[in-house]
């Protein structure tokens, strides 16, 4: 299977099995526990069905929306994802150039491989940073001030992962602290030796932004799971979030909103925007799908705040379907991991050039000519 043989995200995920080592593929791929809500995140879309306008000359679709106070291409952004190196050679830069190039957000993780000093320079498309609390204050002060001085337009907080979720995967192919890999896992690196090479001798492997502070995560040994459990603040609360949300003083919003009572505390607090996500999944598992969620925080909150739907979107109808019900875009984590994995810069724009496509072609056969014609009497459920 080769990049020109991928249509869809189901295609880049099975090339990115192909291509990189099972310990990596199944970190990006798994979910917590029985992997309910994973699987639920995406087959939730199906619960109601388009209603397409006929007969409206749609020679003209704009795809153009705004969020986080910026005007992106189209109505969906690479949400933040950790340690883009670790699925290929050139990590972040592959993914950042990816967004540029299609005009929309590329989000930079706490726990990126590459820094925000780098990612500025290497691209200028509009971006986006993902916070975590961590136990020391002056860390949090950091990312910020080195945010704004590097041009970042909006910042997220993550607050749903205040411990790791369990993923029974990283157990079992030995993705832990220390590594336990299995002889099958070993095996997997040994048979990609183009990945295992890259790691060995290529750019040396660290958490960019937060390394120098932590003296952690210098290496892919030291389990993600292990430094979220050792490093995060538990007793992150909404005053945390306050004081973020002011110090960064722009666009802001809270990732992993799911209640509309949550929601109701976000607008308090002066958050800009809200992103309903339950961390793909990778978290509480038997919790709601953000699609499901959807209808029921847009009703309460959407005239108030932002809503963007995070998780299980893996085609463009998935989109339309969003902001049929109000969202004002969607992001999208695994999808884009499977085309870095699969194929780099090249796999990520490919990826987005398919899903920039059918949600043209959706909004083309619904009638649509801009975003905000997509609204409630173009859904129903079923
Ligand atoms: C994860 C964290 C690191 O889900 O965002 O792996």
């Amino acid at each position: 299977m080769r990049l020109s043989d991928c249509y869809n995200v189901d295609d880049f995920r099975k090339l990115a099995k192909q291509k990189l080592p099972s310990p990596i593929f199944h970190y990006i791929d798994g979910g917590a526990d029985d992997e309910v809500t994973l699987k639920r995140n995406t087959s939730s879309f199906d619960t109601c069905d388009l209603i397409p306008s006929v007969l409206t000359d749609v020679s003209n679709v704009d795809l153009s929306t705004t969020v986080l106070g910026q005007k992106i291409d189209f109505p969906l952004f690479l949400s933040p994802t950790a340690m883009h190196q670790m699925y290929h050679h050139d990590g972040e830069t592959a993914t950042a150039r990816a967004a540029e190039k299609f005009g929309t957000f590329f989000s930079l993780s706490t726990m990126a491989t590459t820094s925000i000093e780098e990612v500025s320079n290497i691209a200028s498309g509009p971006k986006m940073f993902q916070l975590y609390i961590h136990k020391d204050q002056g860390l949090t002060d950091n990312l910020i001030e080195r945010c704004k001085s590097s041009g970042f337009k909006a910042m997220c907080l993550t607050v749903d992962t205040i411990v790791a979720g369990n993923r029974e995967r990283d157990h079992r192919t030995g993705f832990t602290t220390p590594p336990s890999l299995t002889l099958s896992s070993l095996l997997s690196f040994a048979l990609h030796p183009a990945w295992s090479l890259h790691y060995l001798f290529g750019k040396k492997f660290s958490l960019a932004n937060i390394a120098h502070m932590t003296n952690k995560g210098t290496s892919i040994e030291m389990s993600i799971m292990d430094y979220i459990n050792q490093q995060f603040d538990m007793t992150m609360n909404w005053k945390h979030a306050e004081y973020a949300i002011k110090k960064w003083n722009g666009p802001f919003a809270l990732k992993g909103i799911m209640s509309v009572e949550d929601a109701k505390k976000a607008i308090d607090i002066g958050a800009s925007a809200i992103m309903i996500s339950n961390h793909g999944g990778r978290q509480l598992d038997g919790s709601r799908a953000p699609f499901d969620q959807l209808q029921t925080i847009v009703d309460a909150v959407g005239d108030k705040i932002e809503v963007i739907l995070d998780g299980g979107v893996r085609r463009g109808t998935h989109v339309l379907k969003a902001l049929a019900l109000g969202a004002k875009a969607c992001s999208m984590g695994k999808a884009y991991l499977y085309a870095l994995g699969a194929g780099g810069q090249p796999g990520v724009e490919r990826l987005l050039s398919k899903m920039k496509d059918e949600i043209q072609r959706g909004m083309t056969l619904m009638g649509c000519r801009s975003v905000k014609e997509l609204n409630k009497n173009k859904i129903s459920f079923r």
